[in-house]
This record gives structure tokens, sequence and C-alpha cells, in this order.
């Protein structure tokens, strides 16, 4: 199924006309199809069908918890990367049972959270972490499960940003001295080492580095169990990549063909940690043309959404497609640009675009992942507001912050206020 389509020469999300939700709340805004992440949740889960498995949805890729919610109630779990994804994990009903916890920089206050909450598993990122853990585990009376994130050293073959598991990445223990960290972890008494864990980058449009990861972890579980160290979960972390141009990204059963080879013989329950693969292409962010100019060297399309709003072009040189939400055909060779004082403040350059006129609006396609949840309020711009479209109908997620908002957590220090010297 086609989630965003033309009907009547107007982009629908599903039965919902873009039109009608700008009218309705304005832009620049955020749409999501309810559809689109149901069926991407249920084929990510179906290709794993025959292995005891948990779905952990990457919360840093679409964080609302209307999102959440929906995903929860198919049964997926949480990715958190943080003590305010824990939160929204919570908050949206997913089940701490199904949440585990990465990153390399977690506080302690974080960890004791995470431990109050009841979550599945730590995913330790350093050995100093470990003893950090056993130490919070101990002193809130609460033992950690714990799984060793590994950097495999295998080649994503993606933007360098967003590469993880190359030896001069920060994340994970080399391959080549974890065993070591697994024994010192299982020595420690607060600790419940059970996990192995790996994720070796984002946008993956290639399957082999999938399988060749999955081979070194399911050899590692081989070893640390005839070690001793029961491994019960293997977390393969996320990374299947999407199509925002053209890639041909492996289809879900491709995927699981390639992992599930490589652990054929292991009786392990495998978590993945799915993302932009879920979010990516749920959703869209609609803004509306404000000016246009013309300079020498361009035209430019000057619209109210800018890189505060979808930071990926800016920070990666991402492409999102555009497409006008009113068909046409009339075509222009132009930079897509936001109202913020930057260069690199774009949301398309040099793109061969519809030529949509002022007041005319554009869908920035898939950008769903990695879209508001990277967003920011610099320059002083209120967030847009995020909606979540079942067929005819639209719900909003997340209102559109207003002026209050931005100053909200700020304060003019008493010394002006009371004009006393300090
Ligand atoms: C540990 C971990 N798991 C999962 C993900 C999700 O990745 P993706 O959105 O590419 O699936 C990330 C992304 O950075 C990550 O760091």
């Amino acid at each position: 199924m086609n989630y965003f389509s033309y009907q009547n020469g107007t982009m629908h999300c599903e039965e919902t006309a873009l039109e009608q939700i700008a009218s309705e709340i304005g832009t620049p805004f955020y749409v999501y199809s309810a559809k689109s992440f149901t069926d991407s949740y249920n084929n990510f889960a179906n290709a794993f069908q025959s292995r005891k498995n948990i779905i952990c949805f990457a919360v840093k890729s679409c964080s609302n918890i209307g999102v959440l919610g929906l995903l929860g109630s198919l049964g997926a779990g949480a990715d958190i990367v943080s003590g305010g994804e824990l939160y929204r994990a919570l908050r949206a009903g997913i089940d701490p049972e199904k949440i585990v916890y990465a990153g390399v920089g977690k506080t302690r206050q974080e960890i004791k959270e995470a431990l109050e909450a009841g979550i599945l598993m730590f995913n330790a990122e350093s050995a100093q972490e470990l003893d950090v853990l056993n130490e919070v585990a101990g002193s809130t009376g609460k033992r950690a499960r714990v799984a060793i994130r590994v950097n495999p050293n295998v080649d994503p073959k993606t933007h360098p940003y967003i590469s993880t598991g190359l030896k001069k990445n920060k994340f994970g223990i080399s391959a080549d001295t974890v065993k070591e960290q697994f024994r010192y972890a299982a020595t420690l008494e607060w600790l419940d080492v059970e996990g192995v864990h790996c994720h070796i980058g984002s946008q993956l449009t290639e399957v082999s580095p999938f399988g060749e990861a999955a081979k070194i972890m399911a050899s590692l579980i081989k070893d640390l169990r005839a070690d001793g160290i029961d491994i019960k979960y293997l977390d393969m972390g996320g990374g299947l990549g999407i199509t925002y141009n053209g890639e041909t990204p492996p289809n879900h059963s491709e995927y699981a063909a390639a992992v599930l080879e490589a652990v054929r013989d292991l009786d392990v329950t495998l978590i993945f940690e799915p993302g932009r693969n879920i979010s990516g292409n749920a959703g869209a962010l609609v803004t509306r043309v404000l000016y246009t100019k013309d300079t020498e060297a361009k035209h430019f399309k000057v619209v109210d959404a800018a890189m505060n709003d979808l930071a990926r072009p800016s920070l990666y040189d991402a492409y999102h497609s555009i497409l006008p939400v009113r068909e046409t055909d009339a075509k222009i060779k132009c930079d897509v640009v936001g109202p913020i004082c930057e260069t690199g403040d774009f949301l398309a350059r040099d793109r061969e675009a519809a030529d949509v006129p002022v007041d005319g609006l554009y869908a920035v396609m898939s950008a769903g992942a990695y879209g508001m949840s990277m967003s920011s309020n610099y320059n002083s711009r209120p967030r847009a507001a995020e909606v979540l479209v079942s067929g005819g109908n639209y719900f909003i997620i997340r209102r559109r912050e207003t002026y209050a908002d931005l100053t909200g957590p700020e304060s003019v220090p008493a010394f002006l206020r009371t004009g006393k010297n300090i």
C-alpha cells in the first residue's frame, strides 16, 4: 500500500488530505501514517516468527509517545539511550521487560531509574560502565541484567557519521578484547551477564554486513557459553535502511535470512532495535512556500520549515524527496531553504523540484526517522506539530510549540528584576 499518494490531484496520507491538515493546524507539521508503522512493524516481526524474538523500536528515531504507544500496542519493546527515552517509553505504556538500554554515557541517576523500572537489559559499552552498573545495582538492591556491546569491526558501508561498528568508533568494546570483559563482568556481584549486543551502523543498504556481524556474534556466544557464561540474548541492534532516493535496501526476509543463517544452531532469544526501517517512510514534513527568490546563481524556494525542524540535509547532506502537495507538472531547479540565518539551512540544493508557488505546500518525504526527534529551537523557532493519521482521521500527537514554550524553563535573574547589584 502507498501510505502517501495523490488522490484527486492532492497528496493524502492514507485517506486524509494534507491540505486539510495544513488549513486546520497550520504549517510546518510532521504527519505519520499509523498503517505504515503497523505494516512495517508487523513485517519485521513476521520475518523472525520462527524464533524467540523481541523487537525493540529505537526510540531515538521517532520518540513521540503517540507513536511509541501505537508500536507498544502491537507488541514492540523499546531501545533507549537516555533517561528521557526511558521516561517516554514508560509513559507510552511499553512493557519495561522489553526495554534495552544502550549508550556510551549512562549516568548513575539514569542507571538507577532504569533498574527501578525493571528494564530487560543494559547494553554496556565500556569496562568502566560495568563497574558503575554493579555499584548502582548494589546500592539500589536490584540486580542488573547486562549485555556487552561488541564492536565487531564490520564496515556497514554507510555514511561515516552513522557508522558505529568500526574500531575507530566510540561504541562498544572491541571484539578482540571483549571476552575478557565478559569474564570480568561475570565476577561482579550485582550483574547477570545474559546478552551480547552489536549495532554496526544505520541506513545499511546491503545485507552482507549484517550476516558478517551475526556470524561474529554467534561464534562469540559459543565461546562464552564454553566458558560457563550463560548467554540468553543476542541483540543485533538496528540499522536496516530504507529508500530515500532509489536505494534498494534488503527487504525483511533477506535481512532475516542473513541473521538466521548465522544463528541457526544456537538457542538464543533474538533482539532487534530497528528505528529508521519502521519510522522513516511512515512520516513526511509538510511545509509552506513563503517566498520565491532569484539571484544571479540560483532560484530559491523559501519555506516555513528549516534545519531546526529537519536537520538531516544540513547535518549529513541527506537526500529527502520533496514533492508538491498539489500535483503539478511545472518543474524548476532550485534550492529549498528555510528561514534560519545559516547558509547550511537547506532541505534540498540544486534540486529539480516541482515549481510550487508562494502559499503552496511541499511534502518532504521519508522524514519520519531522525526528523522531529532531532529538531531544536534554533533561531527561537517553536517546534512543529506532529499528527498521526489513521484512515480518514488525524490526531494531533504533539501540538505546535508556542512562544511561551520557548522561554518556559528560563528566568531573568533576580538581580536584574530588583535592580540590586550582586
Ligand atoms: C544502539 C542502537 N540501536 C539501534 C539504532 C537504530 O538504528 P536505525 O534507525 O538505523 O535502525 C541506533 C541508531 O543509532 C543505535 O545506536
